[in-house]
């Protein structure tokens, strides 16, 4: 039975289609290149993960409790499509001995992660992370360095108008009294609260603080802020952290609302917006610092620090901000038989693929259609093949800016295309 309606792609995922190719490979260039040159190695990691280590993201936020694709079990195992890379990169950090290597590894890993959201504009199903990771160090440096290695990737690709919201959430000592205080604040509220929110109150009441529900907002004002109640080390490392901001230059705002969607975080979070912009949705990069995954994931406690761009969000303002990466044609040289002369022609395509891209037109339609393909290609030459040219082992070089047109030997054919 045909179909009446043809296949569509999944809602919420996306084609890259070859014109918006080379946006996306310059944003990835970029990212690899200041990657590299803060002395971080590529790390790739799969993307599925079993339920386990996704879930130490945190049970109780959106990333796991709703937007998690849990694939079918196999075997004894309950497995999931990555929503988010640090975890597997913390993983593959141990699993594969870098924790006995030279402390911190630095990492990088460009790929896929998958979350079931509701899809809209910069929210995707399927999106494309630059994570970069520093493992195994604690000093407030690396929180400074990865978000100076997030500015410059920014900026490389040409964004400038930025804003970078910066704020600490404590650790597992000075946490837990704060979130009392939170609770002991808003439980008086808990009938003017969304039914969210009235769940977070107990579950996750850190997550109060980002609500965008509208009759939320005018409580935050008067919510006690952690900042101002960090223990000694965790003031002293927020301290830290923007001295070394301000030494580099880098403007931030404190954000005492910011508190990231997952729960792995202690100390430093931040997140870059487009100037202008506020609101999760629009993020372009975020991270922080997580001292309790590791021991979360059952290895020995070691502190790391990093963060995520959004590599969809970041190629969409690059075209919106008119940049533009001229294509390349798909073939430097077409080549064209002119009659029935397959096996020559991919015998000539074979021979200048030495030197330059080519492509056969082995359709049979009109020389003139062929050549109006050619074009259409943006190929630099053409080269002609016509069964008494070619019985010689000859053919037509045609150079297609000036029309200038001479008899080569197939052998002479790269030397002429270098
Ligand atoms: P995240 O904030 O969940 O953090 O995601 C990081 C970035 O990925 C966001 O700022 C945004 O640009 C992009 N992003 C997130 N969800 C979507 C989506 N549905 N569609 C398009 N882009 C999206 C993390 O994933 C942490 N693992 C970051 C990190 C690394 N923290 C420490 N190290």
């Amino acid at each position: 039975m045909p179909r009446t309606e043809p296949i569509k792609a999944a809602r919420g995922v996306r084609d890259i289609l070859p014109a918006a190719i080379p946006l996306w490979r310059q944003a990835e260039q970029e990212a690899a290149a200041v990657a590299k040159r803060f002395g971080y190695e590529e790390i790739a990691t799969p993307v599925i993960e079993q339920v386990e280590l996704v879930e130490r993201v945190g049970e109780q936020t959106d990333t796991v409790a709703k937007e998690l694709y849990r694939l079918d079990k196999r075997g004894s195992q309950n497995l999931a499509l990555r929503p988010e890379a640090t975890a597997g990169v913390v993983r593959a950090y141990f699993e594969g001995g870098l924790n006995q290597g030279p402390q911190p590894s630095r990492l990088y890993l460009i790929g896929p992660m998958f979350r079931h959201d509701k899809p809209q504009k910069g929210r995707y199903r399927q999106f494309f992370q630059f994570n970069v990771e520093a493992i195994g160090g604690a000093s407030p440096g690396f929180d400074a360095e990865v978000i100076e290695l997030a500015l410059s990737w920014l900026n490389d690709v040409g964004l400038q108008d930025l804003r970078l919201e910066l704020n600490s959430i404590g650790d597992g000592k000075c946490r837990p009294a704060y979130l009392e205080r939170l609770k002991d604040y808003y439980r008086p509220l808990k009938s003017h609260l969304h039914a969210d929110s009235q769940l977070r109150l107990e579950r996750n009441p850190l997550r109060l603080l980002d609500s965008k529900v509208p009759q939320e907002q005018p409580f935050k004002a008067d919510a006690p802020k952690i900042t101002e109640h960090l223990c000694d080390e965790c003031a002293a490392h927020w301290a830290d952290v923007r001295r070394l901001l301000d030494a580099a230059g880098i403007a931030y705002q404190l954000n005492p609302y910011l508190v990231r969607g997952l729960d792995y975080y202690t100390r430093t979070v931040f997140e870059f917006y487009p100037g202008g912009a506020s609101g999760q949705q629009d993020a372009l990069a975020s991270g922080g610092r997580y001292d309790g995954l590791a021991a979360a994931e059952g290895w020995p406690s070691t502190p790391g620090v990093g963060f995520a761009g959004g590599v969809d969000r970041v190629v969409e303002l690059m075209a919106a901000s008119g940049q533009e990466v001229i294509a390349k044609p798909a073939a430097d040289v077409v080549v064209i038989p002119d009659g029935e002369l397959s096996i020559e022609a991919a015998e000539v395509a074979r021979i200048c693929r030495a030197v330059r891209s080519v492509a056969v037109d082995y359709e049979t339609r009109s020389l003139r259609a062929k050549m109006k393909w050619a074009n259409k290609l943006g190929a630099k030459w053409v080269v002609l093949l016509t069964p008494d040219v070619a019985k010689r082992r000859a053919a037509q070089l045609r150079e297609m800016t000036s029309g200038e047109q001479t008899e080569l030997d197939w052998v002479e054919l790269p030397t002429r295309l270098a």
